[in-house]
């Protein structure tokens, strides 16, 4: 000590501390981002879509609820507070519910206040096909497994008052304005057939807005072919990391990552993906990528 050097065992006592301090500091931030549910607020003018000079339509959506805790439960409630204080004209879920029985119950409750006021339309995504005990690697899986998965979450979805759309369209109103609105099954799971509910795109303005639920943010370039105005997507959790100062997503589980940001991307000329970060995760872990709720204001 005298010659100013820290002996071994005052050396390993510091590191187990400063260890210590930043693993709880860690812990602290990933709980912050995973719990901190942001409101994105979009606008968009649509150049196709007519008629225009009225009040837009607003929309909120959510996605990837994933809740696979009590705190994933309380994130819902609040991400459906925040969306309600909006006064949207209906709501959109993108897709993996992956509800779990013990918590079902609390996800009921949560959606509630939602279904009382809204049309609330939703689909599936890549999870929603995958029986719960088969996430914990218990079951192997058949086609008929995940199809009857599938299926039986509709059937309880329904129960609560959502209406699930998988391959099929809805018309709905929305004060004078005339929607349509798709959802698709999950491309991953092999069940997106989009030739069985919508019609071929057309060039040129049109009178009816085409609002698309599909769960995986790479399906809206395999969909030109098609007729939307809007697709609807979340799957990404924004990555669940963004690297800092640029808009990288390096572990995003998709093809096309930039469409892991969040917001609106502009697929085609006229057509745009409103991407979500989801309110759920995995792990629940997210850095520099929280969780949000998303507001998309059409005119
Ligand atoms: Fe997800």
């Amino acid at each position: 000590m005298a010659d100013g050097t820290i002996p071994c065992k005052y050396r390993h006592g510091i590191l187990d501390a400063v260890s210590a301090h930043a693993l709880v500091v860690l812990r602290l931030l990933f709980w912050h981002e995973s719990t901190h549910v942001m409101l994105r607020h979009w606008k968009l003018d649509l150049p196709n879509w007519q008629p225009k000079g009225e009040a837009p339509v607003r929309i909120a959506l959510l996605a990837d609820l994933h809740p696979t805790s009590w705190g994933a439960v309380t994130r819902c409630r609040k991400a459906v507070a925040m969306a309600l204080e909006q006064k949207p004209d209906l709501a959109l879920i993108a897709g993996d519910f992956e509800l779990i029985e013990k918590y079902s119950g609390g996800v009921q409750e949560a959606l509630q206040p939602l279904l009382k006021v809204l049309p609330v339309f939703a689909c599936l995504g890549n999870h929603d096909y995958i029986p719960e005990k088969a996430r914990r690697g218990r079951m192997k899986m058949s086609e008929e497994d995940k199809l009857a998965t599938a299926a039986a979450l509709r059937r309880r979805l329904e129960s609560w008052g959502l209406r699930i759309l998988v391959n099929e369209k809805i018309s709905c109103q929305v004060r004078e304005r005339e929607l349509e609105v798709v959802g698709l099954g999950d491309w991953w799971q092999d069940d997106m057939k989009p030739a069985l509910c919508m019609d071929a795109a057309t060039d040129g303005p049109h009178d009816k807005l085409v609002l698309l639920l599909s769960h995986n943010p790479d399906t809206s370039r395999l969909l030109l072919p098609y007729a939307w105005d809007v697709q609807f997507s979340g799957h990404a959790h924004g990555g669940q990391l963004k690297l800092p100062f640029c808009e990288c997503y390096p572990f995003a589980p998709l093809d096309d990552k930039r469409l892991a940001r969040p917001g609106l991307h502009e697929i085609a000329p006229g057509r745009f993906l409103c991407e979500t970060s989801g309110v759920g995760g995995f792990l629940g872990i997210r850095i520099n990528s929280p969780p949000d709720v998303t507001i998309l204001d059409i005119s």
